[in-house]
């Protein structure tokens, strides 16, 4: 397959401006670590057909700290992939709006990461080649933007397929593959769509360690949106539950304890009840 002309919308930051397209987690070093960085406000979503009308999401509110992680737990079909599709710009809102620092966010820009709940791979690049593709937009010199592809194909545990084609990959090694694309970036803010959801269980808690050592280390902003909550209440520093469809926030729910995390912790046990119960009212109330 020959690689096509690929244009990206609305991105603030090209090639000249390439310290900031490729680490925008820079360009808010004057916030303070748990001072807020990305505010969304009153977003409603409907989705209109010919002859339908979805409200998707209703006023949804949220603050998210520097450095925070926050999990985004819902009944399926709530409308988690709409409020992260929002945030990334590639689709507009009927109402309301989503502000990282003061710059408001209405098309897609090298600030925000997103890894998609499909993967959203390019099938014509290698595993590395898909991973350099942002710092390339970015103008990267090649050098450093193979180098550290290389590192972060190597942190999610692909290096033996760096030069691999995707089809030649299962889904959880795709997934991967999207999980070092978006944070090779620095983006301000990473946005990931049930990232860990088409991995076996083995590899899903690999991943889960990588990702916590990876915020530990550089403090990343991540909203996480997940079907687990032994998987939110692991990583993240906030779990923010879901209504069901349209969806608003139900709950936040903050959590307390240093990471690593103990699973088998009592503590840990008597929350992950608290929110399935949360999430049970939700399914219930249907
Ligand atoms: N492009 C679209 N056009 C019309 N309706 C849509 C569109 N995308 C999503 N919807 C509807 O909006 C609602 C929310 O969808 P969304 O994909 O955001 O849910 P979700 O919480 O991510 O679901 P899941 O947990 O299954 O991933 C659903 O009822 C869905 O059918
Ligand atoms: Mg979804």
């Amino acid at each position: 397959m020959s690689e096509p002309k690929i244009k990206i919308e609305g991105d603030k930051y090209k090639a000249k401006d390439r310290v900031r397209a490729d680490r925008t987690d820079e360009l808010y070093k004057d916030i303070p670590e748990g001072g807020t960085l990305m505010t969304i406000k009153d977003l409603r979503v409907v989705y209109r057909t010919d002859d339908s009308e979805t409200v998707a999401v209703e006023n949804f509110s949220l603050d998210v700290k520097k450095g925070e992680l926050i999990s985004i737990v819902g009944p399926s079909g709530c409308g988690k992939t709409t409020i992260l599709r929002c945030i990334a710009g590639l689709l507009q809102p009927t109402e309301g709006k989503v502000m990282i620092g003061d710059k408001e966010c209405t098309s897609p820009g090298s600030d925000r990461g997103m890894v998609f709940q499909d993967f959203a791979l390019f099938p014509w690049r290698s595993v590395v080649q898909n991973v350099e593709f942002g710092m390339e937009v970015a103008g990267v010199p090649k050098e450093e933007r193979r180098e550290r592809a290389l590192r972060y194909v190597k942190a999610v545990g692909l290096e033996k397929f760096a030069d691999s084609r995707i089809h030649e990959l299962s889904g959880g090694m795709k997934q991967r593959v999207g999980i070092a694309r978006a944070l090779v970036m620095h983006p301000a803010v990473v946005l990931m769509d049930e990232p860990f959801g088409a991995l076996d269980a083995q590899t899903r808690n690999i991943m889960q360690e990588t990702l916590n050592k990876i915020i530990t280390h550089s403090a990343r902003t991540v909203l996480f949106v997940t079907h687990s909550v032994d998987e939110a209440l692991y990583l993240s520093d906030r779990v923010v539950v879901l209504s069901k469809r349209p969806s608003t926030i139900y709950k936040i729910v903050d959590v307390p304890w240093p990471r690593p995390r103990d699973r088998a912790a009592p503590e840990f046990t008597e929350l992950r009840k608290k929110i399935l119960s949360y999430l049970e009212e939700q399914n219930v109330m249907e």
